[in-house]
């Protein structure tokens, strides 16, 4: 059993969680994303990404680490919805779990907390997209009984990506 807490990332976090970030998404999609999209979304871009987010006082943005003695393991976000397909359904924007640390229940337990805390900023129902050919999300976010609702391409720049959306019209069922 290895043992995690779960905390609100804070603004010092940033480089912590850009690097953490850009180690799981190259490993992810290491044969999924171009080339050019590989190399674009370094560690310099996504620090200056999660910098932006940290110091934005938006109440409905909720970004969650998972701690293992004192380093960060895993991260989450939540926030608004970004597309219409989600509908009125708060967006889990990011979950992203060190390779060493996967299968030891930390996405499913930050997924809850998140969906916990949209909970409180006055959401009932979530949603949440993934790459086409992502498959463990995808196994993932089924054995956590998403149901597929549809498909969009991200409109870009860096990577018109397909992706699939799961949902769950009662966000409770994320909560345990
Ligand atoms: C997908 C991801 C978030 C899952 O987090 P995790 O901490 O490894 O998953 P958990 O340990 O909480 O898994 C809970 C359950 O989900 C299912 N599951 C998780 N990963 C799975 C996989 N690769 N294959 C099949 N089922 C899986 C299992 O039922 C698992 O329970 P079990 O281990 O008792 O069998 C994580 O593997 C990850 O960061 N992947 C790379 C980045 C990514 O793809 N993020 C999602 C982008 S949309």
């Amino acid at each position: 059993m290895t043992y995690f807490s779960i905390r609100r990332a804070e603004q010092h976090d940033a480089m912590e969680i850009a690097k953490l970030h850009v180690d799981v998404w190259r490993q992810t999609y290491r044969d999924i994303a171009p080339p050019a999209a590989y190399a674009a979304l370094d560690e310099q871009r996504r620090y200056d990404m999660w910098s932006g987010k940290l110091s934005d006082s938006d109440y409905h943005l909720h970004i969650l680490v998972a701690e293992n003695e004192g380093e960060i393991v895993g991260m989450g976000a939540a926030g608004r919805p970004s597309e219409s397909i989600f509908g009125p359904r708060a967006e889990i924007k990011h979950l992203y779990i060190h390779q060493g640390f996967k299968r030891r229940g930390i996405g499913r337990r930050i997924l809850s907390d998140i969906a916990s805390l949209m909970k409180d900023s006055g959401y009932n129902a979530a949603a949440l997209s993934v790459v086409k050919g992502n498959e463990p999300a995808e196994l993932f976010y089924r054995a956590q009984k998403g149901r597929v609702i549809g498909e969009f391409i991200d409109p870009g720049p860096i990577w018109r990506s397909q992706n699939i959306v799961y949902a769950w019209d009662d966000i409770n069922d994320l909560i345990s």
